[in-house]
């Protein structure tokens, strides 16, 4: 049963048994193309009478998918085959959202088609500007986001019909070109600046970060390095398996809901600080650190189980070993920081935590290793985005792979709604 040997028993030939109640149930074994064996228990109830019960999923897969393959053992993370740190390295943002979206990177006439039809989705319908004036202007972006993604739906009705393929790729290229938009409106509107609309002669992260920083009344110039940082950022957080919001976008879009309503189920499932959050508390975690002297204590209430502080930025469900995509935030950590001439004492507090963690056992014993947001926060930082938009940033950037998983399951004949079962307990 183990993965990884290339040598499998065809599907058909392998079983796992199971002796319950004196009844021997038989399920399949089916195999992926890496990765560990699954045991197929569709009919495990209607044979035994029992459901599997696995909280968290920690043991469970709920669909088959062709998108991204992680092992978290070695550390490996792969979109349709690729390495991250490959891509990383030598394409673009939007190259990676056509790869996530149509299996293979694009030629040079793709990627135009491509990038002219996310261009040209870019501006959102001008009465949306209204929905953001009804909130309050403290409200924190991602607050912002849940409600106006989902009004997508009441915008776009021509991209609403699921079982319409021409609807699912308009709808797609609407959600990846639209969500900087809202993101950058929702931030602009939290301080009170004007809307900066898109400008469809920029780059991806280049014309978000003009949404962001521009003013009408003065000339605003991308710096190219933090441009580089950002699409690297993006790249890094594109997809991800099935983590918590992806899994909720596609249990939302299980049940038929258009895709703008499961976005925003991702989006308000992405917010929580054990996913998503987790950029912005970590880097809040560095603020309250302070300094390097400060960190003997804060490891030993993290260590505390009383105390019921964690060390966020670090562990991950799946990653038992360093994430790939830490290494490479880490680095760009280092050449924006020092590109841009910044010094930031809270890089100094990452790094001296991270060692400390590295070699205590408490981490190594429960493998507990930086993951993509222990570092995240800082070079955000240093581009200049408040804490508050780190979140929404990680939205914008996980939109593709949302929408492209979405995709995925509504053309996959074998699902269906997703509907759990339970163990029931009697209270008293
Ligand atoms: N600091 C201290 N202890 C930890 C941490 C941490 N960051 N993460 C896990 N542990 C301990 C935990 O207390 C538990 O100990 P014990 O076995 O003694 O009860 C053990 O490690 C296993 O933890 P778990 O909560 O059962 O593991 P999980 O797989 O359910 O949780 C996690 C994964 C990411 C929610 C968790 O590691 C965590 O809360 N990390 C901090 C938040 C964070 O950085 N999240 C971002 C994840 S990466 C970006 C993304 O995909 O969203």
């Amino acid at each position: 049963m183990n993965a990884h040997d290339g040598s499998k028993a065809p599907d058909s030939d392998r079983t796992a048994s199971l002796l319950i109640n004196n009844v021997q149930v038989k399920m399949p074994v089916r195999s992926g193309s890496i990765g560990p064996d699954v045991i197929d228990v569709g009919r495990l109830y209607r044979e035994s009478g029992c459901f599997t019960y696995d909280p968290g999923f920690t043991s469970t897969a709920n669909c088959s998918s062709k998108i991204t393959y992680i092992d978290g053992e070695e550390g490996i993370l792969l979109y349709r085959g690729y390495p991250i740190e490959q891509l990383a390295k030598s394409s673009n943002f939007l190259e990676v959202c056509y790869l996530l979206l149509n299996g293979e990177l694009p030629t040079e006439t793709q990627y135009k088609e491509f990038d002219g039809h996310i261009t040209r989705h870019t501006m959102v319908h001008e009465q949306m500007t209204r929905f953001f004036t009804g909130f309050r202007r403290d409200a924190h972006p991602m607050a912002v986001m849940c409600g106006v993604v989902g009004a997508l739906s009441s915008f776009y009705h021509d991209s609403t019909d699921i079982h319409d393929l021409k609807h699912r790729v308009i709808a797609s290229h609407r959600m990846v070109a639209k969500m900087p938009t809202i993101a950058a409106m929702a931030f602009k509107y939290s301080i009170g600046q004007p809307f900066i609309y898109p400008r469809n002669d920029l780059e991806f992260a280049s014309n978000f970060l003009q949404m962001c920083f521009a003013v009408p009344c003065e000339p605003y110039e991308v710096d190219p390095v933090v441009a580089k940082a950002l699409d690297r950022i993006m790249i890094l957080h594109a997809d991800h398996e099935q983590n918590a919001s992806t899994s909720t976008v596609r249990l939302a879009g299980s049940s038929g809901a258009n895709p703008f309503a499961c976005i925003a189920a991702g989006i308000a499932c992405l917010w929580g600080p054990a996913h998503g959050g987790a950029n912005e508390a970590a880097l809040k975690m560095l603020e309250e650190i302070g300094h390097v002297r400060n960190i003997p204590e804060f490891i030993k209430r993290v260590k505390d189980k009383n105390e019921g502080v964690r060390l966020m930025g670090f562990g991950h469900r799946v990653y038992k070993n360093y994430d790939p995509r830490a290494k490479v935030m880490q680095e760009t950590c280092h050449e924006v920081l020092g590109k841009l001439g910044i010094k930031d004492d809270l890089l100094d507090v990452a790094m001296e935590l991270e060692r400390i963690a590295l070699h205590d056992d408490y981490f190594i014993e429960k493998k507990l290793y930086p993951n993509v947001d222990f570092y995240s926060g800082i070079v955000l930082r240093a581009i200049g985005f408040p804490v508050s938009m780190f979140t929404p940033l990680f939205a914008v950037s996980r939109t593709v792979g949302w929408i492209a998983q979405w995709k995925e399951m509504i053309e996959d004949p074998e699902q269906k709604i997703g509907r759990p079962r339970q163990l029931y307990v009697k209270r008293g």
